[in-house]
């Protein structure tokens, strides 16, 4: 197979002027990553969504900035060649901006990330102007930013009023002003995503923003249908594969409890002389 070339900021830019869609899917680990890759999509995250789907949390705030590099590394080693952005968890960005280019260098650095994403609006564009300054890449995201959950009450369609579809148009015009090159929205009104993408000029990601996005992400569970519960309205599941691993475990324990598994076809009877298990 050819190999194929690595996303870079200007490749991306010059997608959403020719008006060609980009792809993202979530990786967390090297098998995932393998798959994303090996499925030719544009960019992969390695989103603090694994707090949910890798270690089980109700929410991402108890992620860490070394769940995060552990994490980036193994995907980094599963997708050499394609474009790897790495969440910063929950208050990794939140105190002096060399605080955030710090805990930014070590993504870069130890596990070799492309770019950071950020969530947030104009609270975090001074550590935005920072790190692009430190030369490091910077993907925003707005709208339902899953680490103001609590702040939210809950998973809600963010910017649904006036006013606040207005807030949010500042706060992408502000994170893109700050020197971000990439900006994920997620959960809001088609009408809203649709404006912030017209406006800007660096693309825009949606995730239950509607189709007028430069690009899409799914959280690789839900792309797989892996999770196997309730998911929220915007994601659409390409297969079932929980099902089909807990139908495979199943069979695998019906074979082992009827001795049909390990058969001839599994196992080494002819390749020892001399040995009759008689002591
Ligand atoms: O953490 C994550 O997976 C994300 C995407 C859902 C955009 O931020």
């Amino acid at each position: 197979m050819q190999q194929r070339k690595k996303e870079t900021v200007l490749t991306l830019s010059a997608k959403k002027k020719a008006g060609m869609p980009i792809t993202m899917v979530t990786a967390y680990d090297y098998t995932q990553a393998r798959l994303v890759e090996a499925g030719q999509i544009d960019t992969i995250l390695v989103g603090d969504s694994l707090g949910n789907v890798m270690l089980g949390y109700d929410t991402t705030i108890p992620v860490t900035l070394d769940d995060m590099v552990h994490h980036a590394k193994a995907v980094r080693r599963g997708a050499p060649d394609t474009m790897m952005i790495v969440d910063m968890p929950f208050i990794t960005y939140h105190q002096t901006p060399a605080d955030t280019v710090r805990n930014a260098g070590r993504l870069m650095q130890e596990a070799f990330a492309d770019a950071v994403k950020l969530e947030g609006g104009h609270a975090i564009a001074p550590h935005v102007s920072a790190l692009v300054q430190a030369g490091i890449p910077v993907c925003g995201h707005i709208g339902l930013t899953p680490q103001s959950v609590l702040q939210f009450g809950g998973f809600k369609v963010q910017g649904k009023e006036e006013k606040a579809a207005a807030r949010l148009v500042d706060e992408a015009l502000e994170i893109e002003q700050a020197g971000a090159f990439l900006l994920v929205i997620e959960c809001v009104p088609t009408v809203v995503a649709t404006e912030i993408t017209k406006r800007l000029t660096i693309p825009t990601i949606g995730i239950g923003a509607g189709q007028d996005c430069d690009g899409q992400v799914l959280v690789f569970h839900d792309l797989l249908g892996f999770t196997m519960q309730k998911t929220a309205k915007f994601v659409k599941s390409y297969a079932s594969l929980g099902t089909q691993a807990v139908d495979a475990i199943a069979s695998y324990r019906e074979e082992v409890k009827s001795r049909t598994f390990p058969n001839e076809r599994y196992r080494y009877d002819d390749e020892v002389t001399g040995f009759r298990g008689e002591s």
